[in-house]
């Protein structure tokens, strides 16, 4: 079940998002796989604002996702889930739960930024509905992400802005 996360859970989600970093490893990718996931201070910040979800199963967190508004659009800041229980529609899930917060507060679709060809990211998303946002369609913050993560050197890898629209209604 989702619901959202509690202060108790945040030391876990620190620990889940390095766990499921752990599979860049076998693509060539062990800086990603290594990468510092968010402190639990850092998730706080998300949490204490209600935007931060865990998929629990028997009470404890095996996945998470927190949201952030940008440009207008709900915004993906990080979904991840553990790859003892990946491959079972839970990041499809909590990325619906993005969603539907994005929806109740007006918001046009998400949005959200990663690895175009790692088959868990870009090709992942285009299957939820996903398509690239190019550069000159981005807004001002979407930029400022992606040029903060060119900056950290992500883009070694290539690197996207991706963005969903919600369907209408009738
Ligand atoms: C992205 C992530 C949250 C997806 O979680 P999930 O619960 O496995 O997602 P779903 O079950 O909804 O869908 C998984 C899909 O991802 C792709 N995928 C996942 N692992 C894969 C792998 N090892 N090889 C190939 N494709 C893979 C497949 O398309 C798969 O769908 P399928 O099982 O029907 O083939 C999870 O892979 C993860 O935590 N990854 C590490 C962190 C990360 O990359 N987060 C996204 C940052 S933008």
């Amino acid at each position: 079940m989702i619901r959202l996360a509690t202060s108790a859970d945040l030391p876990l989600l620190t620990a889940l998002e390095r766990a499921a970093g752990a599979p860049f490893r076998d693509v060539g990718m062990a800086a990603i796989a290594d990468d510092t996931p968010a402190s639990p201070g850092e998730l706080a910040v998300f949490q204490t604002d209600g935007r931060c979800w865990v998929y629990a199963e028997h009470g404890r967190p095996v996945g998470y996702a927190v949201a952030a508004e940008v440009d207008g659009f709900g915004h993906v800041e990080q979904v991840s889930v553990l790859p003892s229980h990946a491959r079972r529609g839970l990041g499809r899930q909590l990325i619906e739960t993005v969603d539907e917060w994005a929806a109740a507060r007006g918001r046009p679709g998400l949005t959200l930024t990663t690895f175009v060809e790692v088959p868990w990211n870009g090709p992942y998303y285009e299957r939820l509905g996903f398509r690239r946002l190019p550069v000159e369609a981005q807004g001002p913050g979407l930029r400022a992400i992606r040029e903060a993560e060119i900056a950290r050197g992500l883009d070694r890898w290539p690197r996207a802005a991706f963005v969903r629209l919600r369907r209408r209604r009738g």
